[in-house]
């Protein structure tokens, strides 16, 4: 029997951990064939309705899920884990910014990122949702100096399905005909979905949708501030689209990419495309077999989305700053 591979989530008790473990303890994230061991960390008093959700998953009778465990200890929940998903932490409310959780959610990662160098298994990878995550990720990647800086990733997925979906309504095709989507930089209102390097049914985007306004006046604005338009219609942060891409980005991590299409990941930056080295930003990625990933080389970038991809960086290098007591030994 194949050995399980061990998922540890963090703040497993909420709203985008519902959405997450019923599909991964179901084979949604590594296949029919491949068992999971699942390690759910949340805080201490959400655990007596963590245990609920427990019950809920027994009473799956998942054929796939080895075992389970509940903890509020970050390196019990950790231990030998192969893949760690970062959700635990405050979502923001109607009228709030993504960077005006730093100060509330910065230090939950001091002591995360601690853990996962103390317990996490040899081969552990790292994938931070809870915002601001690109900044949260950078904070947990600093206190494990032992873990390989390319381990780490924030999740931008959610803003390439978002744009992906954007450019197949507006072209009038099914989604999957729309491929090569990036998202640059920070998952905030700066980022830049790329329009000009997307395809739609292989041709260019730019060449099926011909009004250039409509992707600088409506599309870049529609996918970077569509959490807050989920915000303001569900009363509370996207959820299940949330899990879906994590399911999504561990997916592309995992697997070889196929094909000329890429995927967009927040990774520590290598210099790639002029972007500050070590700050964690969103780039196009493949990757191949054994979890090996890189960076897409030669994409096109004129004067308009340097501009943008800079914007981007900056805001990054500035919350940076103001986390710089948050940074431990590895930054
Ligand atoms: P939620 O409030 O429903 O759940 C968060 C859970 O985290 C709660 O159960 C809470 O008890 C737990 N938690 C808090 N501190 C913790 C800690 N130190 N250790 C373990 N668990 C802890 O929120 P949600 O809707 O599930 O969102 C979670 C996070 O994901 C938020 O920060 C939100 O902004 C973010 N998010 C990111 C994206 C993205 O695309 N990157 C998308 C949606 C939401
Ligand atoms: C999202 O993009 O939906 C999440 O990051 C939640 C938020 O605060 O926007």
């Amino acid at each position: 029997m194949t050995a399980p591979i061990r998922i540890a989530v963090t703040g497993a008790g909420g709203q985008i951990g519902y959405a997450l473990i019923f599909r991964i303890a179901s084979g949604g994230l590594f296949g029919p064939s491949q068992p999971v061991s699942l390690r759910l960390l949340e805080i201490t008093p959400a655990l007596p309705s963590l245990k609920g959700t427990l019950m809920e998953l027994e009473d799956c009778a998942f054929p796939l899920l080895a075992d389970v465990q509940a903890t509020d200890q970050a390196t019990t929940a950790f231990e030998g884990a192969d893949w760690v998903i970062l959700v635990g932490g405050l979502p923001r409310k109607e009228g709030m910014t993504r960077a005006d959780l730093i100060r509330a959610n910065g230090p939950i990662f001091t002591g995360q990122g601690k853990a996962i160098n103390d317990a996490a298994g040899p081969n552990v990878r790292v994938l931070t949702v809870a915002n601001p995550c690109n900044t949260n990720c950078l904070i947990a990647k600093s206190h494990a100096p032992n873990i390989p800086a390319d381990r780490w990733f924030a999740m931008t997925r959610l803003d390439q399905n978002r744009a992906a979906a954007q450019l197949a309504e507006k072209a009038g095709v099914p989604v999957s005909e729309v491929t090569n989507v990036t998202i640059w930089g920070n998952h905030s209102d700066t980022q830049y979905p790329d329009y000009k390097n997307a395809k739609i049914g292989g041709a260019p985007a730019t060449t099926v949708i011909t009004d250039p306004t409509w992707f600088t006046e409506q599309y870049i604005p529609g996918v970077a501030k569509r959490g807050s338009a989920v915000i303001k219609a569900r009363g509370a942060s996207s959820a299940a689209s949330a899990a879906n891409a994590a399911l999504d980005s561990v997916r592309s991590l995992s697997t070889p990419s196929k094909g000329d299409d890429w995927f967009s990941t927040g990774v520590v930056s290598d210099g790639s495309y002029g972007i500050p080295a070590g700050l964690i930003y969103s780039f196009p990625m493949i990757s191949s077999d054994g979890g090996r990933w890189s960076i897409v080389p030669g994409l096109t970038i004129d004067d308009e989305a340097r501009g943008r991809l800079d914007a981007s960086a900056k805001e990054l290098q500035a919350e940076r700053e103001a986390v710089k007591d948050l940074l431990g030994p590895a930054s």
